[in-house]
């Protein structure tokens, strides 16, 4: 009986089978059979969705390591702390994954973990920020920015910007909200700034974390208006925190733009990723972004395309990148032998 009703139902269904096989075609097929056989399992250490530039960053991973590309994602979120990556990583070496993606939350503290991965004979790729590890083979290659020059063009633009003006350097009494402390686009923007404060005579009054979150960033400000009654420069090293940093000055009853020795205070900010950062920046409101791209995903592939192929990729690859500005006195910079012309944002 049971036979019966099997072979029924097999009858019933041979059309429709037979026309779901004829709608693919052998390129289909063909594709299909390829892709079930090399599908490349790859496993993402994010350090977490503290900021638009990050959610950016993974989205980008995840549009680009697809199954149609050939790859299986394995995403954890690392909650901004280095111990949740930590374990994330040794979660897949367990696992066996292919590769190993590591956007570490900050540099130290990886030589361990990155030794097992290498004794599992797993590559690992770096993106967005760096780890300090004597040992360089400990990866394989990292992608991202050069955090240090974007501060460069910054403090290069803030320079024209005053001279255009004719402020004098000790009129400017700066304030640093700084990233996450140890990583690596905290060290690089933070490094910039003070060596610019140093070599130019600007006031460099406190430098104070924000973690580079929105939130973080409005109660540093909040705080730091407490501290100190001349502040006209709020350097942000990222486009949320200044979202923050303007709300608190504006809900201490601030103005916010470029007449600071009229009792403005000026923003600039990194990042510009965030629409409304970008908007900011139309209104003046943010004087000037240097910009931190956050495409990663379609370089991540093809880095690990070419680690397939039996390829040695350059240890180093770095993203290009702007500066954005409405400040219409301030055309373009020039840093380490390179000119920037300044983009509408
Ligand atoms: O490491 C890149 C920085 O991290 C971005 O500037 C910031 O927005 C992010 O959180």
């Amino acid at each position: 009986m049971k036979k019966t009703i099997t072979l029924l139902t097999l009858l019933l269904l041979l059309p429709a089978i037979l026309a779901g096989c004829g709608s693919r075609t052998i390129e289909e097929e063909n594709k299909e059979e390829a892709t079930a056989g090399e599908i490349i399992t790859v496993g993402f250490s994010q350090l977490g969705a503290e900021s638009d530039w990050r959610n950016t960053n993974t989205a980008s991973m995840q549009e680009a390591l697809t199954p149609e590309n050939g790859f299986n994602l394995v995403y954890k979120n690392g909650q901004q702390k280095q111990a949740n990556q930590i374990t994330a990583v040794r979660t897949f070496i367990q696992q066996g994954v292919d590769y190993i993606v590591l956007a570490p939350a900050t540099e130290t503290g990886w030589e361990s973990v990155l030794t097992e991965a290498r004794d599992a004979e797993i590559p690992v790729i770096l993106v967005d920020r760096r780890v300090d590890v004597a040992d360089k083979s400990l990866y394989s290659c990292w992608v991202g920015s050069d955090f240090e020059l974007e501060s460069k063009k910054m403090t290069a633009w803030l320079k024209a910007f005053t001279d255009r003006r004719n402020i004098s350097p000790e009129n400017l009494h700066i304030v640093n909200i700084q990233g996450t402390p140890g990583s690596t686009a905290q060290i690089g923007r933070t490094r910039g700034l003070a060596n610019a404060a140093r070599e130019y005579g600007w006031d460099l009054m406190t430098e104070v974390s924000g973690d580079f979150t929105e939130n973080k960033g409005r109660e540093v400000m909040a705080a730091l208006l407490k501290g100190y009654d001349n502040i006209n420069v709020v350097y942000c090293e990222n486009d949320n925190m200044a979202i923050g940093a303007i709300d608190a000055l504006e809900s201490a009853g601030k103005r916010v733009g470029q007449n600071i020795m009229n009792g403005e205070v000026m923003v600039v900010s990194f990042d510009g990723v965030n629409e409304q950062s970008l908007q900011y920046c139309r209104e003046g409101k943010i004087s000037c972004i240097a910009e931190c791209n956050p495409l990663h995903g379609p370089r991540v592939q093809a880095l690990i395309e070419s680690l397939e192929n039996g390829e040695t990729p350059e240890k180093f690859n770095y993203v290009d990148e702007g500066l954005f500005s409405c400040v219409s006195s301030v055309k373009n910079v020039v840093v380490d032998g390179t000119e920037y012309t300044i983009q509408e944002p």
